[in-house]
């Protein structure tokens, strides 16, 4: 964590959600090299490539691995399929009983590609931060359960309402892989882990104590135990107001910030010293202009008395325009400056 602050101390650094991606050509590209997605996140050579480039071209400050959440749902023996404008398709679970035969350590041994994967980014960039991930808990299970991306999530909703324990025990197997599979990744030389909680929006008052806070809660606490200074970046997206009761449960070092959370968020954060991370539209890194240049400069001005990481509130659209990429580190890097010498 010491290594964190200081560099924020230092100045605003930056990287995007989904840096690694279809907006640039040279990722598009290698993607053309395998069919399946996920064949791709566990072909380590061309992850390694594929994390890396937005820092060769760019020069982010963090590198973030490329993988994806969904892993998890394979490692657990489920189908998982990402067809184009689409999106992930799932064999969907039921119950959870059907993962009565579970072996940690097999589900795991699914995901060693993926530490060959940090061990090749390590090796090749030993000096940036690299971030590892894995989905929120509750996250992973609408996918599982919908069977891909839902606009509803009635199976999701159906589930808690009438099988809420088995719903419990899904959860919490979802919740203990992902720990060893983060565990792995810090073992293998990741030096932020970050859980992308991107459905939390969904949830109220005990459905959120419950399936929100306590997992996260748990992931937190088991990866302090046995890794007190590697930091630890949460992004329960669009949690509106329940963000106070995730912030009074877990303690957590950095918080990742969508479009519309709370102001109060800024003054808590600087009393609890929470680096905040964020949160710049990707629709205005689309657009451009003007517009883009004024609001990268509302960013760093409302974020001045925080220890604040620039990012976006979401991930990058494949349709951002470069130069917009480029203006905006640009932007954020002359902002550094001026204040250093101020
Ligand atoms: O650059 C990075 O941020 C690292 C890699 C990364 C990917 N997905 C690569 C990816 C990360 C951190 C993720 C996280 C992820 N994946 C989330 C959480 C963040 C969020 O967006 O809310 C979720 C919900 C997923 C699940 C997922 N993966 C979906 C819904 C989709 C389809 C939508 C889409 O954008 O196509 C994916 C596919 C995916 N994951 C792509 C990439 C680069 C595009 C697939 C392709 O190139 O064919």
């Amino acid at each position: 964590m010491e290594n964190l602050l200081k560099l924020v101390k230092k100045k605003t650094p930056v990287w995007f959600m989904r840096q690694a991606g279809r907006y640039l050509p040279e990722y598009r590209n290698i993607r053309q090299k395998e069919k399946n997605f996920l064949d791709l996140c566990f072909n380590s050579d061309l992850a390694a490539e594929i994390s890396l480039q937005p820092i060769k071209r760019f020069n982010f400050d963090f590198i973030i691995l490329f993988c994806d959440i969904l892993v998890i749902p394979y490692a657990l023996g489920k189908k998982v399929d990402f067809k184009e404008k689409i999106g992930p398709i799932l064999e969907k679970t039921k119950k959870a009983d059907e993962f009565r035969n579970l072996d940690y350590e097999v589900a795991l041994n699914n995901l060693t590609p993926v530490m060959k994967t940090i061990k090749k980014i390590k090796k090749e960039n030993i000096k940036t931060n690299l971030i590892g991930f894995c989905g929120g808990p509750f996250t992973v299970l609408t996918y599982m359960l919908e069977g891909g991306t839902s606009k509803n999530h009635l199976f999701v909703k159906k589930k808690i309402k009438e099988e809420r324990e088995d719903f419990e025990k899904l959860i919490d197997i979802i919740t203990e892989l992902s720990i060893k599979y983060l565990e792995n990744q810090i073992i293998s030389g990741v030096n932020l882990v970050k859980v992308f909680e991107s459905w939390a929006g969904l949830l109220d008052g005990k459905d959120y104590e419950d399936f929100i806070v306590k997992p996260n809660k748990k992931i937190q606490e088991s990866l302090k135990k046995k890794f007190p200074s590697t930091p630890l970046i949460f992004f329960p997206r669009n949690s509106g107001k329940n963000i106070f009761a995730f912030l009074k449960n877990i303690e957590i070092d950095v918080l990742s910030l969508d479009k519309n959370f709370p102001k109060e968020i800024l003054t808590l954060s600087e009393e609890k010293k929470i680096i905040l991370q964020g949160n710049l539209d990707p629709q205005i890194l689309i657009e451009g202009g003007k517009k883009l240049e004024d609001e990268v400069k509302k960013i760093m001005i409302e974020f001045s008395n925080n220890n604040h990481i620039f990012n976006l509130s979401h991930g990058i659209s494949p349709i951002t325009p470069i130069e917009n990429v480029e203006k905006t580190i640009e932007l954020i890097r002359k902002v550094n400056e001026a204040r250093k010498s101020h």
